[in-house]
């Protein structure tokens, strides 16, 4: 039977992997071992009962005696707090599901590797704040790392069989958002509901927001140079509404494999599930003909900052992807507290990049996690002083 642990099962992901699980026979098919939430303790509960899992692990301290109250005489162990999440990732499970949302993901999805799980990552943090910590840690554990980004699932799946030293481009779909249509100088009056509004896919608060101002491409960006090991220049962005490529590979023979689905997250956690198989999955079918037209434009850089940023990160190197990721989450809580605007957003991130060049000279060089979380810590210290001071502006 195959061992399972899922990080962040009350989110989004965590929910989709958990209906997958469940519809493949839950308990009885698979041993759960570890699960984790936030503050959704009730549902984190639930579902540990249903799945019969191990462990049950909310990230509040005081989440903890609810937790115990809602599990008493399951046979669930509970636990609380950022430690107690990391040691649930040192009990050996054959498949991690990694989707706690932001820096939060990066510890446990290290852990999980340490004893040689197959790590299915939907955190794209963990790439973006510690790509070459965490593809070295794979290499040395024998572990393998399978992306569930639907973009990078996409990419994956396109270089089956083929030689990375034939790929020319990488080419990654953007659906531009909940404000992609908007006039460009009325983005800045844009509040958080009309940013939630996401055309195609329905995916957690945070993610859906990242979309409209395209940190989350941003991130991709420099995941997709983190995880292929493509020179940054290789990697494309296109906008196309649609949502039904979800990403493309360009070879050096000029063909492009693009792969095509109905936008729903359980195809590429159901991938990473049943990998290197195919199974079935309860996903819509594409009916081409119904679908008629697929559309691509050109992102406006005016419009997406954080495109241009992901290309300063990824010139920058080293902590820079740390220093950004945290920024980023901080500019956003400030958008989601009204204090500031939805495009001061990138202008913190900004900011907060070239402060903390003046601060350290310049030496960013990844030396190991520790550096990694330091380098988080300080950057949500100056996003946040400056984002303070921006919104004192407004
Ligand atoms: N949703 C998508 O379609 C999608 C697609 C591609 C990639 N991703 C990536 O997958 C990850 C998860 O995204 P999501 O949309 O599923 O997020 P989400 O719905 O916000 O869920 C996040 C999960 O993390 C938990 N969590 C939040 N803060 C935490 C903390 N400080 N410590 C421990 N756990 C914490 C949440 O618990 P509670 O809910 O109980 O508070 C929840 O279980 C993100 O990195 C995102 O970029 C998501």
């Amino acid at each position: 039977m195959r061992s399972i642990s899922i990080f962040g099962a009350t989110g989004s992901i965590g929910e989709q992997t958990v209906d997958l699980l469940e519809r493949a026979g839950g308990a009885e098919a698979f041993r759960v071992v570890a699960l984790t939430g936030g503050r959704n303790v009730a549902r984190l509960a639930e579902m540990a009962r249903t799945l019969r899992a191990e462990v049950a692990v909310c990230a509040e301290p005081a989440g903890l005696a609810e937790l115990r109250d809602r599990l008493a005489g399951s046979g669930v162990a509970v636990a609380a707090g950022p430690a107690a999440i990391a040691e649930a990732a040192d009990r050996p499970a054959d498949w991690v599901m990694s989707a706690i949302v932001g820096a939060a993901g990066l510890l446990p999805g290290f852990r999980a590797l340490r004893h040689g799980a197959t790590l299915a990552l939907a955190n794209k943090e963990s790439l973006v704040t510690a790509g070459p910590l965490l593809m070295a840690e794979a290499q040395r554990r024998n572990a393998c790392i399978l992306p569930v980004d639907s973009e990078h699932s996409a990419i994956f799946q396109a270089l089956v069989g083929e030689d990375i030293g034939a790929v020319e481009r990488i080419i990654l779909t953007a659906s531009g958002g909940a404000l992609r249509d908007w006039p460009l100088d009325a983005l800045a009056r844009a509040t958080v509901k009309e940013a939630l509004a996401h055309p195609n896919w329905a995916m957690g608060q945070r993610i859906t927001i990242d979309s409209a101002s395209m940190f989350n491409k941003a991130l991709e960006v420099i995941e997709t140079r983190e995880f292929f090991g493509v020179a940054p220049d290789q990697v494309e962005v296109i906008i196309h509404p649609e949502s039904l490529i979800h990403s493309m590979v360009g070879f050096r023979d000029g063909a492009i494999m693009a792969h095509m689905g109905a936008p729903d997250m359980r195809h590429s956690i159901g991938y990473a599930l049943n990998w290197p198989d195919r199974a079935e999955l309860p996903v819509a079918r594409l009916d081409l003909a119904k679908v008629a037209t697929l559309t691509f434009r050109a992102p406006d850089l005016d419009r997406y900052p954080a495109l241009r940023l992901a290309r300063e990160v990824m010139a920058r190197r080293g902590l820079a992807g740390a220093a950004f990721n945290a920024a980023k989450e901080v500019a956003l809580d400030h958008f989601l507290a009204g204090g500031i605007g939805f495009m001061q957003m990138a202008g913190v991130v900004e900011a907060t990049l070239l402060a903390l060049d003046r601060d350290l000279g310049g030496d960013k060089s990844v030396m190991d996690l520790e550096d990694v979380l330091a380098m988080d810590h300080l950057a949500r210290i100056r996003a946040d002083e400056i984002a303070r001071q921006r919104a004192g502006e407004r």
